[in-house]
């Protein structure tokens, strides 16, 4: 059983592009602080997508710029397209050498859902993969690749395991370092995880498979528990669960990265993750969106700091 799981960190990117506040900047930049603080080394910081698709994140440029340097957190930014990296690279170029920032491309296993996502079939985003992959690899950038809807889409219901095997397989093979099977709209069992991950994994690199699993209908660590009895060991999540995919109806509840680290320390895994800290940084995430999280971790460990604030104010 391996015992260090890495926890990629979606919630600044995959997290507030969803949400119907704008984050102001600074907001966006004290959320990633306080994640790189507790410990998390992947963070998915923003994208350099088109604004007018994703409002939310149209300052991807400054915030890249300003990203606090963490030695040894690794940022990584979702790019569409050749127009995209060249934003990145530019951004890029104005950070801190200290916080690197690399990319990943994205594209679905069903043709409708990557229509309505990217406004193309999945052909023609392979071939503007073209314009990110190599230039980025080229530049010094690692390239992570996501495979979306691969458990369902919300358009074509079942998606074939084959294909998703398929298309996680070519990415690999374009240069990506590591590939995450998304289950977008959270409709995973783990029997189908099983069956996925069982397609790819014997023939993938360790640690080329990532998971990114979706609390939607309170699968999300069924699926991280059979990816983790399959060999995963990296698996996406989002602070306090916030996000989804605009693009895809009901794709709510990103798995809460607090609920897979409670679950994966309990377990006695290492995550490397500060728990408390990552409270807080979930915490703050409730503050900056102005809303309820649905993470129930999260949800749980609040409610205990309350109660003991309470008790000790009752005891002064
Ligand atoms: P399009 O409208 O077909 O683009 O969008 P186009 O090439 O026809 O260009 C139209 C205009 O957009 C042009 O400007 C371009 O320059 C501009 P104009 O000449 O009209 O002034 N443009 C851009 N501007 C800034 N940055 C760019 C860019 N590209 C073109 N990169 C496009 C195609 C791919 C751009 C659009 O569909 C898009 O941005 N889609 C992104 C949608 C998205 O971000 N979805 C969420 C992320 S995926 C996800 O959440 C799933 C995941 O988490 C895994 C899972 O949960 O399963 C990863
Ligand atoms: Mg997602």
């Amino acid at each position: 059983m391996a015992t260090r799981i890495t926890v990629y960190e979606v919630g600044p990117r995959d997290g507030l592009q969803n949400e119907a506040r704008v984050v102001p900047t600074d907001g966006k930049l004290a959320l990633v602080a306080a994640l790189a603080d507790a410990g998390l080394t992947r963070i998915e910081a923003t994208s350099f997508v088109s604004p007018a698709w994703i409002p939310a994140l149209a300052d991807s440029a400054e915030l890249v710029a300003r990203l606090p340097a963490r030695p040894g957190v690794q940022y990584v930014a979702l790019v569409p397209n050749g127009k995209g990296l060249a934003r990145l690279l530019e951004a890029r170029g104005k950070a801190s050498p200290a916080s690197p920032v690399d990319a990943a491309v994205f594209l679905s296993a069903s043709e409708t859902h990557n229509k309505k996502n990217v406004n193309k079939t999945i052909e023609e985003t392979f071939r503007a993969f073209d314009e990110v992959i190599g230039p980025a690899l080229a530049a010094g950038l690692r390239v992570r690749g996501y495979v979306s809807t691969a458990w369902g889409c919300p358009f074509e219901g079942a998606v074939d395991p084959r294909r998703v095997a398929g298309i996680a397989e070519r990415l690999l093979g374009l240069g990506c370092w590591q590939v995450s099977l998304g289950d977008t709209i959270g409709v995973g069992t783990p029997n189908q995880t099983r069956e996925i991950v069982g397609l790819l994994a014997p023939r993938a690199r360790p640690g080329s498979i990532a998971l990114h699993l979706h609390e939607t209908r309170g699968t999300a660590l069924a699926n991280v528990l059979a990816g983790l009895e399959a060999g995963i060991t990296t698996f996406d999540a989002s602070v306090g669960g916030l996000g989804g995919c605009p693009y895809a109806p009901g794709a709510s509840g990103n798995l809460a990265t607090e609920d897979l680290v409670y679950m994966l320390h309990g377990m006695g895994y290492e995550t490397g993750v500060d728990y408390g800290k990552l409270v807080t940084a979930g915490a703050l995430a409730q503050e900056l969106v102005g809303r309820r999280l649905p993470g129930r971790a999260l949800q749980a460990e609040l409610a205990g700091r309350e109660r003991a604030a309470r008790a000790a104010e009752a005891k002064a």
